[in-house]
């Protein structure tokens, strides 16, 4: 039987004003807004003041609000009033992935404990419905990856690069276009990817992983060489979070790559995300969608609500199933360093080189690094470099080896 939901709104920026609009608009769900909290008193809005109210108690003491949805900028803030929430026994939607990806485990047990559902689709990838597939689609087949582009800001200031629009130019475009962050360094330096590649992680593998343990590089040091590198070879740079299985352990990351023209994202431009799914039966699959924005990311908070109305809730069916799951850097990957200063290429260790370029302000070498040598460094403030992950398959150790064995004994038989 469909559930009477009675909706407290916490936040009416972009995404909650959007939120408002499709619930009005679809006339499918049992839904009311009952009350919206916002911070600013004076600002305009497209609704009457009367709506609003200016405590969280106004919503979180209220017991006839069965449902809470969260979609303010601070984290913080939105921590205390999701824990509270759900201890009073209220469903929670929330878009917060900064939030969701740092409390996830606490978050999932408060849930339980008080038997109410927790959902987040809006989180990862805008409009894009890729966590409840991950968690009933795919749950009987065996993940092998999931990977894409699931930032919105900054696939959108690469792609206006391409038409010579400037990084500055682009970023405030994508403020005013409301796909950007409040503080858009989580944006352009990768933090944003990397807390939906948590959540990802967590659906697709079962493995609760912390934001902290994993890597994240951004697109603030590209350089206009590298645009150049990247187009006589074919390639578009695109800012990839990555999560892999690598025998029976689990790596994941977020950097720049070049992707070739045959790519399923080649042609993902602007705030369209791209999410790649590959698992042992179905293959690879794509889903693809606008990651970012007011109507896209409010349909996935319509979504979850629609899908409160049945009671739905994740059963995190993997977490129980592959609990033994370890995260790796222990693994080799080829990259592209480039930096004005020859010496700065000596900061990474090269397991092998494959290609060596020196100019005067422009230097380069390609080859494979061992990821927990180059994850050992903050790339997003070493303004001198510049490194991108290059379209070839990851190695393990005796990979290296071989292939090592195999460049000498070419290298051998040709002298
Ligand atoms: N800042 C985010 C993006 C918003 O650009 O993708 C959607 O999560």
């Amino acid at each position: 039987m469909r559930k009477q939901l009675t909706i407290g709104l916490f936040g009416f920026g972009c995404v909650g004003t959007g939120l408002y609009q499709v619930l009005n608009q679809s006339n499918l769900l049992d839904a009311k807004i009952k009350r919206i909290i916002v911070k600013n008193k004076a600002k305009k809005r497209i609704i009457a003041a009367e709506h609003f109210g200016y405590e969280a108690s106004e919503i979180l003491n209220d017991s006839e609000i069965n449902v809470v949805v969260e979609l303010i900028n601070d984290s913080d803030e939105a921590l205390i009033i999701v824990r509270e929430a759900l201890a009073k026994g209220k469903h929670v939607v929330s878009a917060n992935k900064k939030l969701i990806a740092e409390h996830l485990d606490e978050l999932i047990d408060l849930a339980k404990q008080n038997k109410v559902s927790f959902l987040y689709e809006a989180s990862v990838a805008g409009s894009i419905p890729i966590l409840r597939n991950l968690e009933e689609y795919y749950n009987n087949d065996t993940l092998s990856s999931v990977q894409g582009i699931v930032n919105g800001t900054t696939n959108y200031i690469l792609t206006q690069s391409n038409y010579g629009v400037s990084y500055a130019d682009a970023l405030q475009k994508a403020q005013e276009l409301g796909f950007a962050e409040a503080n858009p360094t989580l944006d352009v330096d990768g933090f944003d990817s990397k807390f939906k590649l948590v959540l990802l992680i967590k659906h697709a593998f079962g493995l609760s992983i912390l934001p902290e343990n994993v890597f994240n590089y951004g697109i603030r040091q590209i350089k206009n060489q590298d645009v150049k590198y990247a187009s006589e070879k074919d390639y578009r740079i695109k800012l990839f979070a990555r999560a892999e299985k690598i025998g029976d352990k689990i790596i994941g990351f977020v950097a720049p790559h070049f992707i070739k023209k045959e790519h399923v994202a080649y042609q993902v431009d602007n705030e369209f995300n791209a999410v790649i799914v590959e698992a042992s039966f179905s293959d690879r699959q794509l889903f693809l969608g606008k990651g970012a924005g007011s109507f896209p990311t409010a349909s996935a908070v319509l979504s979850d609500i629609s899908a409160l109305q049945f009671d739905y809730q994740y059963e995190y069916r993997k977490s129980d199933k592959e609990s033994n799951t370890e995260f790796t850097e222990d693994f080799y990957l080829k990259i592209y360093l480039a930096s004005s200063d020859v010496d700065a290429l000596k900061t990474i260790p090269f397991a092998q080189i494959d290609e060596i370029f020196q100019s005067k302000g422009y230097n380069y070498q390609t080859g494979y690094v061992k990821f927990s040598d180059l994850s050992k460094n903050n790339f997003n403030d070493l303004e001198k470099l510049f490194f991108a992950v290059l379209p070839e398959p990851f190695l393990n150790e005796n990979e290296i080896v071989n292939s090592k064995q195999i460049k000498e004994d070419l290298i051998n038989e040709i002298v």
